[in-house]
């Protein structure tokens, strides 16, 4: 299939293309380049071997929307380009509803317009609020904690609409839980922009010197340690359930709701060991008080994408911060790095890539 990622230079999504053309699917990116790097691009085709037409474009650009599907004929659209910051999202809640709503918005009537009726939507377990009980499942209640949430909830309900609206139209709504590791190359990983908000980007900052120490958000909640648990899923794993979901959606001619999630719920104290024996490198925290609007434990049932799909994920934590590590350790700085040799913790475990363990500049 001839497949347009928007967002496909963005961190999960740009696994995913990997994955796609892993299997054979063609890929055309669009991204508007507001939370990704250029740089990524050369990378993605090196890794790739094969061409992949990239277009500077932002979802609410209905004139770029439209002279984009009128240059291809896309089989589906795989739609990752949204602002992702909780905080960030209360500071600013017009920009996220614009950006992810009305972006969404201009999104699906250009594939209208075009006849396209095949979508994968990057939803979150953010849609489940503070779940009543874990492991969540898909029929779950669905509540909203914050603006950035709201968009993921109001989208999945416009796509709801519009499948009810349009007999022909499908869509899988993917509700990620927390994405983390990079990709087995060290080429690709998140780079996220200024003070990481998200856990694991945090870790690999503290690794590599570029922070002092990790706050631990909270010491005292009924968990394991007293730390919050949460389901942390090999962005390789995921990147190839969006793979599987369309290929699903196509050949069942169906629409799917499902989490993906490992179904392990983990510490922050369990992830900040594991990486410590990942990378051999002590990382120094502070346990503070708790982090407004965090759940004590939130983990997938992720049954439900094995039953229809059969889709399990199969990296542990332990490759998770493996391949973290390597990412940070080669690319200190994320994108703007120059050039870093694979960390000695981390050689020898993966297959080489194009005969070269140099990042090159790109
Ligand atoms: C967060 C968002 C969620 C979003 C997801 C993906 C909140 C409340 N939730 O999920 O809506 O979909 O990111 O971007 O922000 N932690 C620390 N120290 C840190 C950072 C995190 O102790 O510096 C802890 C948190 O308290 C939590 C765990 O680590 O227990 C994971 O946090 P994080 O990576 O931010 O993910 P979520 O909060 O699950």
């Amino acid at each position: 299939m001839r497949i347009l990622v928007c967002g496909g230079a963005g961190y999960i999504g740009s696994h995913t293309c990997l994955g796609l053309i892993e299997r054979g699917h063609s890929v055309v990116i669009a991204d508007s380049g507001v939370n990704s790097s250029p740089r990524v691009i050369p990378r993605l085709r090196r890794l790739a071997g094969v061409p992949i037409p990239v277009h500077r474009a932002d979802l609410r650009d209905r004139a770029a929307m439209t002279a984009l599907f009128a240059t291809y004929r896309f089989d589906a659209v795989l739609h990752f380009a949204a602002l992702k910051a909780v905080g960030d999202s209360c500071r600013r809640p017009l920009d996220y509803f614009d950006n992810n709503i009305s972006g969404t918005i201009v999104l699906l009537q250009a594939m209208r317009g075009a006849g396209v009726r095949r979508l994968v939507f990057s939803s979150s377990a953010t849609v489940y609020g503070e779940p009543e009980r874990v492991p969540v499942r898909e029929d779950a209640g669905l509540s909203v904690m914050n603006p950035y949430g709201r968009t993921k909830l109001v989208a999945e309900q416009l796509i709801g609409d519009l499948c009810t609206a349009d007999p022909e139209f499908r869509a899988a709504n993917l509700r990620y839980f927390n994405p983390v590791g990079a990709h087995a190359s060290g080429l690709i990983g998140e780079d996220p922009c200024g003070e990481p908000t998200n856990l694991m980007p945090y870790i690999c900052q503290v690794a590599v010197g570029a922070r002092e120490k990790l706050r631990v958000f909270g010491g005292d909640y009924p968990t394991v340690d007293g730390t919050g648990v949460r389901d942390y899923i090999h962005v390789v794993d995921l990147a190839r359930a969006h793979v599987d979901a369309l290929e699903y959606m196509v050949r069942a001619d169906a629409s799917v709701t499902v989490n993906l999630g490992t179904g392990r719920g983990v510490s922050v104290l369990e992830l900040v060991h594991a990486f410590e024996r990942a990378s051999g490198r002590r990382i120094a925290y502070e346990i503070v008080g708790r982090r407004a609007g965090d759940a004590a434990s939130v983990y997938a049932d992720p049954s439900l994408a094995h039953a229809l799909f059969g889709w399990r994920a199969q990296f542990d934590v332990d490759a998770m911060c493996r391949d973290a590590w390597r990412w940070q350790a080669m690319n200190p700085e994320g994108y703007r790095t120059v050039a870093r040799r694979e960390p000695a913790s981390s050689r020898g475990r993966r297959a080489r890539i194009g005969g070269s363990r140099a990042v090159d500049v790109v």
